[in-house]
């Protein structure tokens, strides 16, 4: 039998998330994302059709211009309003047993002690099923909203990561040895101090001592998602991602993609089985292939133009969204440039209109037909070297209901997705052991702040030195 692909629910906790406009459709229940029951029962649904992971996608400030008005994204509920995932995950850690439950928490929104702290509590929380998605974040409004005067540059940006992740894989890793925790009555010691240490982190954006409060998690460290897609971006998930997601056109942009970044894991001493990558997808599922095009044509029919070019931020230089018939010779944005250019190359018999931008993104990614069709389909992106799919959705929970009813069963049926869940926590479901292997980067903290300094002092004195020794050899 064929391995089978993983399954993400790709969610976000607002009204608008990927297929703007579809919020307006009658059996739209993610209008009701302030209600708890509303994940709750998603969750228990996605848990009964096996899917891998809830992912939760989240932005800490709107899109477009922070000097324009944000009209257009609070009509299309286009992530404004939005709740936090992270606090949300706790409630859904206490209503299911098995699927993992993934947040997106930009590297700006929290200080690397407290994110790490969080992680950690909603790790024992579920289990052992948490997932964190490290994004760096693009937008502007965003950075205002953390005292930053605009948006850090995207080189800049990657650094800020690669320091963040550093702390917290000190502190989860690396601050409590095995066995710290005694919990021993008689002796009247809840933990071993001996095997708790500081970390005396010091670096360009934070000065930590350590030590991590809560002791160690099942997993310790969260399932690391990443989903950057510039060069810093692959870069940075071969060095430490373990899933990687990809919105890609084609299944050969896919391949390419999931290449290159195995590539650059193998020159850190990754293998290519440390990553697995999801690509985005969404489905319209018909009984007939005739019943999947009218149901299309209906989903169409919902499409918003003006949402979809706003979370682009297709927009003119006073914030607003171009008319849906602009030629795209007229228009001057300061924003995305990738998405004219792919505009651009799409279409080269007439000129492109605006509205075409939208048009390919909403149908980007979306396989329409029966579910034997679709199995057909999700056959060949694991073919392109694909280890998962991210399921984007068009209602809530309805897309993911049908998923779960029509497609599952055949996917199951031809060995393409898991019949039930393995044990454990959820990286030994998707890795076979529950802890970090040792050629991740954070390994390498395991053990390391033993014996190490005591003080501010004593750090500061062994940075010196290792820089001097470090100096020596350069001599
Ligand atoms: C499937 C997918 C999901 C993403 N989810 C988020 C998200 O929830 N929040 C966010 O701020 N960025 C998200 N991003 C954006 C990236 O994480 C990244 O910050 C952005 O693409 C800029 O980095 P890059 O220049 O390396 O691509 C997502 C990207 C992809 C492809």
């Amino acid at each position: 039998m064929p391995k089978p692909l993983h399954f993400n629910a790709f969610v976000m906790n607002t009204a608008s998330h990927i297929h703007h406009g579809q919020w307006r459709r009658p059996d739209a229940g993610q209008t009701e994302f302030n209600d708890v029951d509303t994940w709750i029962g998603l969750a228990q649904t996605l848990e009964a059709a096996k899917f891998d992971a809830m992912f939760f996608a989240d932005v800490s400030g709107l899109y477009g211009d922070p000097e324009a008005d944000f009209d257009v994204y609070a009509h299309q509920g286009l992530q404004i309003p939005s709740n936090d995932p992270t606090v949300l995950l706790a409630a859904l850690a206490v209503h299911t047993q098995h699927i993992g439950l993934a947040t997106t928490s930009n590297v700006v929104q929290n200080h690397p002690f407290n994110f790490a702290r969080q992680m950690s509590t909603l790790d024992h929380i579920s289990r052992g099923r948490i997932a964190w998605n490290i994004v760096t974040g693009i937008n502007e409004n965003a950075s205002r909203n953390y005292g930053l005067p605009a948006l850090t540059d995207h080189t800049e940006r990657y650094a800020w990561a690669d320091e963040y992740v550093d702390i917290v894989y000190k502190l989860w890793e690396g601050s409590w040895d095995e066995g710290a925790l005694l919990k021993d009555k008689e002796g009247s010691r809840f933990s071993d101090p001996s095997k708790i240490h500081k970390i005396f982190h010091q670096s360009a954006r934070y000065r930590v001592e350590g030590p991590h409060l809560p002791a160690p998690s099942p997993q310790r460290t969260p399932v690391l998602f990443q989903a950057g897609s510039s060069t810093s971006g692959r870069e940075f998930a071969a060095r430490n991602a373990e899933a990687a997601f990809i919105i890609a056109p084609t299944r050969d942009v896919a391949r390419q993609i999931v290449d290159d970044t195995r590539r650059r894991a193998a020159i850190h001493g990754r293998l290519p089985e440390d990553i697995k990558f999801f690509a985005g997808l969404s489905f319209i599922i018909g009984e007939t292939e005739a019943e999947a095009k009218a149901k299309e044509a209906e989903y169409d029919r919902y499409v918003s133009v003006e949402g979809y070019l706003a979370h682009m931020a297709i927009l003119d230089r006073t914030g607003r969204v171009y008319p849906p018939k602009t030629p795209l010779s007229e228009v001057d944005t300061n924003t995305s440039k990738g998405f004219t250019e792919w505009l651009s190359k799409a279409i080269t018999d007439r000129e492109p209109l605006i509205e075409d931008l939208a048009w390919l993104q909403a149908r980007n990614s979306r396989i329409v037909g029966t579910p034997e069709q679709i199995a057909d389909e999700l056959e060949l992106w694991r073919d392109a070297g694909v280890d998962g799919i991210n399921v984007i959705n068009w209602v809530i929970p309805g897309s993911f209901e049908e998923f779960g009813e029509k497609v599952m069963p055949v996917l199951r049926e031809r060995g393409l997705a898991q019949r039930e869940y393995a044990e454990g926590p959820l990286r030994q479901k998707l890795f076979g052991a529950p802890l970090l292997n040792d050629r991740h980067p954070a390994a390498g903290y395991r053990g390391a702040f033993a014996g190490g300094p005591a003080s501010w002092e004593e750090a500061n004195a062994a940075a010196q030195a290792a820089e001097d020794a470090a100096a020596q050899v350069h001599v």
